[in-house]
């Protein structure tokens, strides 16, 4: 089964570019930039990575991106990202960044946006892997810097598809970003946002009905509330869980009580993805692997979510054909 999941056609749907950051780019970039981090080796670096809730990962994670300064430095990060792509066999991937991560410590948000993109682009000529990006808020910050970094993106509407939600969940509502998500909704943005991975059941109520978003990243909590699940499932809106990611942030304790197998089977449209994978233990087939080997699923099951990961995506319904095409071409051949 691991060389089925290995070349399976993937789409990923939820990863935190800033989350791709290995420890041996984060030494290169720190040397390069003559930015001091707080550790002496790579295995210094890995044994920080054992969290315990979402913040304690959070406080890493920014940590992580200090440096992270030049144009070339955000490049260098997502091709590394799209060449792990190429191994697991991803055709097409939509790239959450955090801008304010970056303007906070005064970067400036283009050069943020322009490395990112450039490597986008070049992987689209030359590994054939299509992508979208989408902007996320930074929840723990406030509504005005929000509105500001809305503003910054306005000149690189283009290069952006969607606007989303991440960091600290419990205490930062949707309703704070009613306003902004109406605003970038208006300038012809998607929106998606986090709700449901620490926070409770309601919190994906409220982000589907204030911020009027078209999918949910994480979302797992909706199992507290059978009624949403049944709604979820009824209307298909998609779930973009990240299996390990659960694990390592105590969402659930083990893989055997990750309940994206029950979703799935309920009719929701769950889907396989890595967030962070540089922090978390694991690329996409990793996360695919680590599902496969804690719930007996028939091989239809794991095909079905590259399947909702294609219906649940921002690509034209043209090109969803396409790629359905490739992922039936692949499971009649293998
Ligand atoms: N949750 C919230 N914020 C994040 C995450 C996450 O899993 N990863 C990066 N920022
Ligand atoms: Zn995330």
């Amino acid at each position: 089964m691991k060389a089925f999941i290995q070349s399976l056609p993937k789409v990923e749907l939820h990863l935190h570019i800033e989350g791709t950051l290995e420890p041996e780019l984060m030494f290169d970039l720190a040397k390069r930039n003559n930015v001091p981090i707080p550790f002496n080796s790579i295995d210094e670096v890995k044994a920080a990575y054992n969290f315990h809730n979402l913040q304690s990962f959070l406080d890493i994670y920014f940590q992580g991106t200090d440096v992270l300064i030049k144009e070339q430095d955000f490049f260098d990060l997502t091709w590394a990202y799209l060449l792990r792509c190429k191994e697991d066999n991803v055709h097409h991937t939509e790239v959450f960044f955090d801008p304010q991560a970056h303007t906070e410590r005064g970067v400036n948000f283009d050069t943020v946006i322009n490395g990112i993109h450039e490597a986008l682009v070049k992987a689209n000529n030359e590994l054939g892997i299509s992508s979208k990006l989408i902007m996320c808020f930074l929840r723990h910050l406030d509504e005005e810097a929000a509105f500001h970094t809305l503003e910054s993106a306005l000149k690189h509407k283009d290069k952006i598809i969607a606007v989303g939600l991440d960091s600290t969940e419990v205490g930062n509502p949707a309703s704070k970003f009613e306003r902004v998500f109406a605003q970038a909704i208006e300038q012809g943005f998607l929106t998606v946002a986090h709700a449901g991975e620490e926070g409770s059941a309601s919190n994906i109520v409220e982000a589907l009905n204030l911020l009027k978003i078209t999918r949910i990243d994480h979302g797992v909590r909706c199992s507290d509330d059978e009624i949403l699940v049944e709604q979820l499932a009824k209307d298909r809106i998609p779930l973009t869980v990240c299996p390990l990611s659960n694990i390592k942030l105590k969402v659930f304790e083990q893989m055997e009580q990750h309940n994206i197998v029950s979703l799935l089977r309920k009719g929701v449209c769950v889907t396989i993805n890595s967030d962070d994978p540089a922090y978390f233990g694991g690329y996409m087939t990793d996360n695919f692997m680590a599902v496969h080997n804690a719930h007996s699923m028939e091989k239809s099951e794991i095909v079905q979510f590259t399947l909702n990961a294609i219906e649940a995506s921002f690509i034209s319904n043209y090109e969803k054909k396409r790629l359905r095409g490739v992922v039936e071409d692949y499971v009649s051949l293998a």
